[in-house]
């Protein structure tokens, strides 16, 4: 046998016994967004790599290790698939001048690609939902897209995720606590470890955020940038949690909470659950006020958020809050297979009035082929060996249908359907007349889909 082709470590397949609960998970977040009047942007996968080197900042982990980079075969162009979707909307919206007349509210879907060691709840292709505000400058944006994230949790019935929150402060203040920050674990180098030496003048904050167990007790008696931050800074934090309290949406303050990417400033948070392991963090994002102008627009200000679909999927499963098949209103069955013209009529009719109906069909398996030989054109007789009627409503059983539509031979003869009940617990039948499926088809759509 030719030896397999197997997925790209860290990159995972998303198959139809899942596929069904990321598109009901799409169709939420879309409601969500269109609920806040954020529009979708879609941006390319592929970027300039020096967009991230800029934009996320050289000394991060997914700039100096993570990032899919490669050189156009072509021109030599050095490109990178994108590692998060903050520097390509913001790309997007210098280039395309969108910021000319108003603010904007946005929102996209994806794939991401991070070269990270792959292990539950962290992938080297994941997927990200997230929304940005561009051009707005208050806490009130800040608030409204917590709120929106705490909304979405609520709506799906998450339990167990609490926000951090913390403000990183405008530049000058951090300048001024970074010196106090390099002298203090300058006091203590001996404690160090390597990646902290080696940070300790690149980019000390990102030290606080250590996972070592051994320098635990170090960085939480590190000076906090919370206590530089001047009155404009701490008025701008103390009113996002003015309308957090207000609005009942409770969160802790983690002064240690520094994000991964160099681009925030003032308030940072993340949704954290302990129900994942250690890849607890489902959503983070801030503000990046300084973005817009590093990367060649006029300066504005701007705040946004994305969450790893993965994750929230893994939780929603951890916490038994998943359908995983799209519900299935009827099934036909269709024991003799010169009956198929009348049923696709018949199926057709339902399908246009918004009912979802599968129809049973001949499979390779119920052809019962030769031994070894795959069913051909030349074998005339294959796809009219439809299957028995048990296996038929064992399939129908399995489909999660409400109803199974019978053509049998006897129904059709009198222009009727025998209509089952897969749903009640007792199996009630009754007899449609074909003529009149589509009444039977508007009652049942309007008792299963009220609101369509
Ligand atoms: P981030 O914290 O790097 O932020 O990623 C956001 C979320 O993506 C994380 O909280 C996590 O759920 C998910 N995630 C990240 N890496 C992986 C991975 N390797 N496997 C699975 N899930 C992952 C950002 O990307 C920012 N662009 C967010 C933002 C938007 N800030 C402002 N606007």
């Amino acid at each position: 046998m030719t030896e397999k082709i197997t997925a790209v470590k860290g990159m995972n397949d998303v198959l139809p016994k899942d596929s069904y609960l990321w598109e009901w998970l799409e169709a939420q977040v879309r409601d969500l967004m269109h609920a806040y009047a954020y529009s979708n942007i879609r941006t390319p996968i592929v970027e300039p790599t020096a967009l991230f080197v800029r934009g996320l900042g050289e000394v991060t982990d997914i700039v100096e290790k993570e990032m899919y980079s490669f050189e156009d075969r072509l021109n030599g162009e050095q490109l990178t698939l994108r590692p998060e979707a903050t520097a390509g909307v913001v790309r997007s919206v210098v280039e395309n001048n969108l910021l000319y007349d108003a603010p904007r509210r946005l929102y996209y879907m994806g794939p991401m690609f991070r070269h990270e060691r792959p292990q539950r709840g962290r992938y080297r292709q994941f997927h990200q939902m997230g929304a940005e505000a561009l051009g707005f400058a208050g806490p009130e944006l800040d608030a409204e897209l917590i709120l929106m994230a705490h909304a979405l949790w609520q709506h799906l019935g998450l339990k167990d995720v609490r926000l951090e929150l913390n403000s990183l402060g405008q530049p000058p203040e951090r300048a001024q606590h970074r010196q106090a920050l390099i002298a203090y674990l300058q006091d203590h180098a001996q404690l160090l470890d390597e990646e902290a030496k080696r940070r300790l003048h690149t980019n000390p904050l990102r030290i606080l955020d250590t996972k070592n167990p051994d320098l635990q007790g170090l960085v939480n008696a590190a000076p906090r940038l919370i206590d530089f931050l001047g009155q404009t800074s701490l008025a701008h934090f103390e009113s996002l949690k003015a309308i957090l309290d207000a609005n009942g949406v409770a969160y802790t303050l983690n002064p240690r909470l520094v994000r991964g990417m160099d681009y925030y400033n003032l308030t940072v948070f993340e949704f954290v659950t302990q129900s994942l392991g250690s890849q607890g963090t489902l959503c983070g994002g801030g503000r990046y006020d300084y973005l817009i102008e590093q990367l060649g627009g006029k300066p504005a200000p701007a705040v946004g958020w994305a969450f790893g679909v993965e994750r929230v999927l893994e939780l929603i499963k951890a916490q038994g809050l998943a359908q995983s098949v799209a519900p299935l209103d009827c099934f036909a069955i269709v024991p003799q297979a010169q009956s198929f013209p009348v049923v696709f009529k018949a199926v057709e009719s339902l399908r246009r009035l918004g009912l979802k109906v599968q129809m049973h069909a001949p499979s390779l398996g119920q052809a019962k082929p030769e031994e070894g030989k795959l069913a051909s054109l030349d074998d005339k007789t294959p796809w009219q060996h439809v299957g028995s009627m048990k296996s038929q409503f064992k399939r129908a059983d399995s489909s999660g249908a409400m109803y199974a539509l019978i053509f049998g031979s006897d129904e059709l003869a009198t222009g009727c359907v025998t209509v089952k009940s897969l749903r009640d617990g007792q199996g009630l039948q009754r007899v449609e007349l074909l003529k009149d499926i589509d009444q039977w088809g508007k009652a049942l759509q309007s008792s299963l889909h009220p609101k369509s």
